[in-house]
C-alpha cells in the first residue's frame, strides 16, 4: 500500500495552488518583493513555486521535469536576498499559509510546513545586509 504523502494529507493539488496563490497576491502588494521579480506577469513564477512545492511535499514530479534539478540557491543568486528581502517572504508566507483552514491543514501539518518555510527562506540568503 503506497505512503501517504504529506501532499496527500493535506488535501493534494487544491492546498498548494491556494496556498501558493494566496502567496502571489501579497508578493504583488510587496514593495519590497515586487521589484524583483522580472516579469510583469507574476503567473509564471507562481506556477514554478507551486509546481516545486507540491514535488517537494511528494506529490507529482512535474517541476523537475519541466526545470531539471531545483538548484534553488543558485536560481536566486540574480537576485539580491538579505534579510529584508527574507523577512519580506516569510511575512507573504506565513499570511498564504494562515490563510489555509485547519480542516486541511492541521497543526502538526502546519508546523511542519511553516518549520520548513523558515530554513528554507534563510538558506536563500545571499548577502549580509
Ligand atoms: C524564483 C525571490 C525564497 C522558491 C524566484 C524569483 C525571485 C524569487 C525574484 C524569480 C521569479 C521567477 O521564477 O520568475 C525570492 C526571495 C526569497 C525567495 C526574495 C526570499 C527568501 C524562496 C524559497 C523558495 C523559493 C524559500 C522555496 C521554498 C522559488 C522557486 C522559483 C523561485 C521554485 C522558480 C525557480 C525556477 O526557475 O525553476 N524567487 N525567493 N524561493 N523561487 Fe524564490
Amino acid at each position: 500500500e503506497p505512503v501517504r504523502t504529506f501532499y496527500d494529507a493535506v488535501g493534494g493539488e487544491q492546498t498548494f495552488v491556494d496556498l501558493v496563490a494566496r502567496f502571489y497576491r501579497e508578493v504583488a502588494a510587496d514593495e519590497i518583493l515586487r521589484p524583483l521579480y522580472p516579469e510583469e506577469d507574476l503567473g509564471p513564477a507562481e506556477r514554478r513555486m507551486r509546481m516545486f512545492l507540491i514535488q517537494y511535499w511528494g506529490g507529482p514530479r512535474t517541476y523537475s521535469d519541466e526545470r531539471g534539478h531545483p538548484r534553488l540557491r543558485m536560481r536566486h543568486n540574480p537576485f539580491r536576498v538579505g534579510p529584508l528581502e527574507r523577512d519580506a517572504w516569510l511575512r507573504c508566507m506565513h499570511t498564504a499559509i494562515a490563510s489555509i483552514d485547519s480542516t486541511r491543514l492541521d497543526p502538526p501539518h502546519r508546523q511542519a510546513l511553516t518549520e520548513y518555510m523558515e530554513m528554507a527562506a534563510q538558506s536563500m540568503v545571499n548577502t549580509p545586509i
